[in-house]
């Protein structure tokens, strides 16, 4: 385990969270906590008893090795959903152990009969409808043929779901696709719905969708970033800012990041901190080198740009980013010494680094920078 850094993961946050959304969906949708990229950096082991505990069990990941990462785990009670890769032998694992998935084409739904009448247990399938986004999904015109191999085969399936996914709710320049992915969507369900099948649960809907497109809240919303306490975009703030008069918007960050000072020296005035020459000493300065590098999920392009609290104040990376540390400039910090904290993500007295800073002058999205966060970074979770 690397113990340069480690990340807080707040309880009291995620609570917050998860009652926010529940709130804005109601007690009649059901919430699929989306814990794919290890729950978003946060760490799997951590936020599926979280949410458990605050009554989430349904869980989606995006492939089998990610579903028994939860499935290790989770609660025997709750409900595991693959919406991306399997291969054939985890065809069968998952249809033993009643983890659903999701079918985008006739050969997986043709597989999953034919191991579900071998293993004796009915496939729990959620047909992914291709609305607009071009990824994986059904095309309209297989219909016929998807809904008679369902009929034909309905004792070795479960209709589990109908869902489809959104190509950028979270941008308004994306407006108009949206809408039309809707009403295709619609076209999906009316014509299963004309066909006597009905599925369990139609879900359509990520955080921006949920946040800002009502009229996708189905019968289950797949939750991602929202729950981490992140917005998906600052528009979606802004639409939920609005809505509810800025008091009840807040959703709050799980994640801290934090690690220590490892040493402290000096740097004469025209000398140069690190690889090359990107940082000149203008006058006799005071570094701390911080044992956090590209390695350790802190992005090269934060060289000579990040920021990280100490002592309470937002010191400056000076000098390239390396692999395994970060070099800041502690001149006008009095008292810092080895050993003292120093937050990368969160909160330090009065000051905080939030991820989306961090991330736009890394120039990644939130998304990315947390699913970077290398998975041998302890995590503990905190009050
Ligand atoms: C199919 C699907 N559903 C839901 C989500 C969750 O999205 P978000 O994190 O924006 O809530 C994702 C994430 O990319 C996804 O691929």
């Amino acid at each position: 385990m690397d113990k340069t850094s480690y990340i807080e993961i707040s309880k009291s946050a995620y609570r917050h969270n998860i009652k926010y959304i529940k709130k804005i969906i109601g007690k009649d949708v059901r919430l699929t906590s989306v814990v794919k990229g290890n729950a978003y950096g946060h760490g799997v082991e951590n936020i599926v008893p979280l949410a458990e505990k605050a009554k989430v069990n349904h869980f989606a990941v995006f492939s089998a090795s990610e579903a028994l990462d939860v499935f290790n785990v989770a609660s025997p009670k709750s409900d595991i959903m693959i919406m991306g890769y399997l291969n054939d032998d985890q065809l069968a694992w998952a249809i033993e152990n009643g983890i659903e998935f999701y079918v985008f084409d006739l050969d997986r739904l043709s597989k999953s009969i034919e191991i579900a009448k071998k293993v004796g247990k009915p496939a729990r399938l959620h047909i992914e409808a291709e609305t607009g986004f071009h990824r994986t999904g059904f095309e309209y015109n297989l219909l016929p043929e998807i809904v008679a191999t369902m009929k034909d085969n309905s004792e070795h399936i479960v209709f589990e779901g109908l869902c489809t996914h959104y190509a950028g709710a979270e941008s308004v320049n994306n407006y108009y696709r949206i809408i039309k992915q809707i009403q295709e969507y619609r076209q999906f369900a009316r014509y299963f719905s004309r066909h006597g099948l009905k599925p369990n649960y139609r879900h359509t809907a990520g955080s921006a969708a949920t946040l800002t497109y009502s009229q996708t809240i189905m019968d289950m919303v797949r939750v991602g970033i929202a729950q981490y306490g992140f917005w998906p975009s600052q528009e979606t703030y802004i639409y939920q800012f609005k809505r509810n008069h800025a008091k009840d918007s807040d959703l709050k960050r799980v994640i801290s990041w934090k690690s220590r000072v490892m040493t402290i020296k000096e740097v004469d005035s025209g000398d140069f901190v690190g690889y090359g020459t990107s940082y000149m000493a203008n006058k006799k300065i005071k570094i701390a080198i911080i044992p956090v590098g590209y390695a350790n999920g802190f992005s090269r392009s934060l060289s000579n740009m990040g920021r990280v609290l100490i002592r309470g104040r937002r010191v400056s990376v000076v000098g390239t980013v390396t692999m395994n540390t970060m070099s800041v400039n502690l001149t006008d910090i009095p008292n810092v010494h080895p050993g003292d904290e120093v937050v990368i993500v969160g909160k330090q007295k009065r000051l905080n680094i939030s991820v989306a800073s961090f991330s736009e002058m890394s120039n990644q999205l939130n998304y990315q920078t947390l699913a970077r966060l290398p998975g041998n970074i302890p995590r503990y979770v905190v009050a």
